[in-house]
């Protein structure tokens, strides 16, 4: 019998998909860079208008497909159209994201093993620590990596039901716990509101394309679109199981969190005059040197802030190496521990190299046009081929699905007007505007 997800489990695990580093260390960095409410503004209309429909479109195309990414849109496509089947190869840029989410988490770890001693006295001991960490110390960093692997490895090997939906049943709902205490703890400060006004009070003079650019792409990379990912989680629910609502209900849990958890760290911030820009060293940099100014419950803030981003991570992290290994399990035959155990070691190679380019000794051999592999990777994935595999699945659904397949299928969750206006969207509105967002970014 096919794997398979209850109907809880796999809103919780697409939940635990799209909730991750995207929200509690890229969405808070990149909103103080982007200089907040109208950034925050933008990110929610692009999740609203962009990933929504994109996200009901793949969850639809694994539930009616019921097999692995390429599998499915090749039993959805119409005749003709066979080619449609290698828009599920998307997928591939799963394993590019992972080599370097696998490094993040192992610095998560390695942080949370840091909480439980003295922390930073001042922002400079801090961004010593993070720098010392990162250029030279190799072997710690490769500790780590392995560690963050071996975990995401062991959970996808365990499988669907076992290893997945039993996984984010339980991480979940203690991320979402402690998540809540900081956010009900930071409303103890006087800069509550101060972070409150940070992140809903929009000043469009700040709102440059390039920050557009960012929020749309943010908005794929945090919903876990263009990947197949979704498709994958979605392809092992049963035939009741309202994907419409679902995605509706991940899309909103994933803006309240990125919402709370961002009002929370700027209200930590701005309590200890610390600046709202500092870029991505926001987590590994301020924050535990903020904890420190609490004494001994400092390190009980850290420790509960680290779990939260560690569990946040790793039910991402499980959700990015399950559809290729769906694919090779379905099309080659392969076993599930062949599977994860092959590509676990591809991406975890690929990896060491990812995160030598950040060290001092060798930054040069792994620099190329004055970017390390490191960023090249962050940059080429979630600029450049989530939104095309996202150009490319609106595609499918638009020209080379049947649209009456899709039709039949989606009205038992959705109107029949509701439908309409969904595939009048897809097929004509979102590639024209994704399209555009590429060729800008690329004449950038
Ligand atoms: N959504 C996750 C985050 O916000 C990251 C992630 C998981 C992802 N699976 C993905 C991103 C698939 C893109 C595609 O951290």
């Amino acid at each position: 019998m096919k794997a398979h997800f209850s109907k809880a489990g796999f809103i919780l695990a697409a939940a635990g998909s799209a909730i991750g580093l995207g929200n509690i260390w890229k969405f808070p960095y990149i909103t103080g860079v982007y200089g907040g409410g109208a950034f925050v503004l933008a990110y929610i209309v692009a999740v609203l208008f962009i990933g929504i429909p994109l996200l009901i479109g793949e969850m639809a195309i694994g539930a009616i497909g019921k097999k692995d990414p390429v599998g499915s849109f090749e039993s959805l496509a119409k005749k003709a159209a066979g080619v449609w089947k290698n828009v599920g190869f998307s997928m591939l840029t799963g394993l590019v994201i992972l080599s370097f989410y696998s490094i993040v988490i192992g610095w998560i770890l390695y942080y949370l093993f840091l909480s439980l001693s003295t922390l930073p006295q001042t922002v400079e001991e801090a961004k010593t620590v993070f720098e010392t960490m990162l250029a030279l110390d190799i072997k710690t960093q490769i500790l780590f990596h392995t560690l963050s692997m071996v975990i995401t490895v062991f959970i996808v090997y365990l499988g669907v039901d076992k290893g997945i939906e039993k996984t984010n049943l339980i991480l979940l709902p203690i991320l979402f716990v402690i998540l809540l205490f900081l956010f009900f703890y930071s409303m103890s400060f006087d800069s509550f509101s101060l972070a409150v006004g940070f992140m809903f009070v929009p000043d469009f003079s700040l709102l440059t394309p390039k920050a557009l650019l960012v929020a749309v792409g943010h908005a794929f990379f945090t919903l876990s679109l263009g990947m197949a990912t979704m498709l994958t989680y979605a392809s092992y629910t049963d035939k009741n199981t309202n994907y419409v609502k679902s995605a509706i209900i991940v899309s909103l849990m994933e803006i309240g969190v990125a919402i709370f958890v961002g009002i929370t760290l700027f209200a930590f911030l701005f309590n200890f005059g610390f600046e709202s820009n500092q870029g991505p060293g926001l987590v590994f940099v301020s924050m535990p040197s903020l904890f420190y100014n609490f004494g001994m419950f400092g390190n009980i803030l850290a420790v509960l802030f680290f779990i939260a981003l560690a569990f946040a991570s790793i039910t991402s992290a499980i959700s990015i190496l399950e559809p290729t290994t769906a694919y090779i399990m379905a099309e080659k035959k392969w076993s599930r521990k062949k599977s994860v155990a092959v590509f676990g070691a591809l991406v975890w190679g690929v990896g060491i190299l990812l995160l030598l380019s950040n060290t001092k000794e060798y930054s040069a051999t792994f620099t190329f046009f004055s970017k390390g592999l490191f960023d090249w990777f962050d940059f080429v994935s979630s600029a450049i081929l989530l939104i095309l595999g996202g150009i490319f699945t609106a595609l499918f659904l638009g020209f080379g699905a049947d649209k009456n397949n899709l039709k039949m299928h989606m009205t038992h969750f959705m109107s029949d007007f509701a439908f309409e206006a969904w595939y009048f969207g897809v097929k004509y509105c979102i590639p024209p505007v994704l399209i555009a967002l590429m060729i800008y970014m690329i004449s950038e």
